[in-house]
């Protein structure tokens, strides 16, 4: 698959990006083309030191990267999520796009989920882009940090929601290669606010106990 990563320069882009570079083609997207070059070449260093297996990434600018692409990972804070789709806009054709995004800010020491009218930040992305593209929204509860450390192991589930079967099952089977991470159907599209607003959650309960990396496994 041809994985376009749109602020794939950030944290959890970057974890993606190591997690699938051995087995997919994984295109970093940027508002800066140089950034995005730029960090082409750490990750391909550190899949240097971490691998033997052959890897496949490059570093465009986003809208470049979602007209080459199959899927399109969306990784950018929520604030910049209406900025950035009026700018790939002209470049969805039939990729399916999966939002990792959560609206939070801060309140006090905590963060707080902060919903938005549309009911999530992945319903709000449907609402945006053509009727044709698939929305699915995975990957809230995932720590970053514990995706960029490739000596790490994994043993976590991520909640899959969408209401085109299509596109989500296409995500399932992507997740699928992440070793010890098991992807679970959390059904349509309708229930991305759930998933979104566990992530504040789940780091004030790590704050709170004194705890780190916190993810979700359903046992
Ligand atoms: N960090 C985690 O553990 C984690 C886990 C699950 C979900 N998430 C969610 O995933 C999203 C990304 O999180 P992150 O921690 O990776 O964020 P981040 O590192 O702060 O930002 C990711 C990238 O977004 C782009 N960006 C920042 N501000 C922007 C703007 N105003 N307009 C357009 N692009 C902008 C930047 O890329 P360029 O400068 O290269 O364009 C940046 O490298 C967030 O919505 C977050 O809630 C994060």
């Amino acid at each position: 698959m041809r994985i376009a990563i749109l602020g794939g320069t950030g944290n959890i882009g970057k974890g993606l990006a190591l997690r699938w570079a051995y087995k997919h083609e994984i295109i970093i997207g940027s508002r800066e083309q140089s950034k995005a070059e730029q960090m082409k070449e750490s990750y391909e260093q550190i899949l240097l030191e971490n691998t033997t297996k052959t890897c496949n990434i490059s570093g465009v600018k986003n809208d470049k990267a979602v007209a080459a692409a199959d899927i399109v990972i969306v990784a950018v804070p929520y604030k910049a999520l209406k900025s950035l789709v009026d700018s790939i806009h002209p470049f969805l054709t039939n990729q399916v796009i999966v939002s990792l995004v959560v609206p939070m800010e801060k309140q006090n020491s905590y963060l707080k989920y902060v919903q938005p009218d549309d009911g999530s930040a992945a319903a709000e992305l449907k609402k945006l882009v053509p009727d044709a593209i698939g929305v699915v929204a995975a990957f809230h509860n995932l720590s970053a940090r514990k995706l960029c450390n490739l000596e790490s192991h994994l043993d976590y589930d991520v909640v899959v929601c969408g209401s085109d079967k299509e596109a989500k099952k296409k995500v399932i089977e992507l997740i699928e290669d992440i070793n010890g991470i098991r992807p679970l159907d959390g059904g349509g599209l309708e229930n991305a606010a759930i998933i979104e607003s566990l992530t504040p959650f789940l780091i004030n309960l790590a704050r709170r106990n004194n705890l780190h990396e916190l993810g979700v496994k359903f046992v």
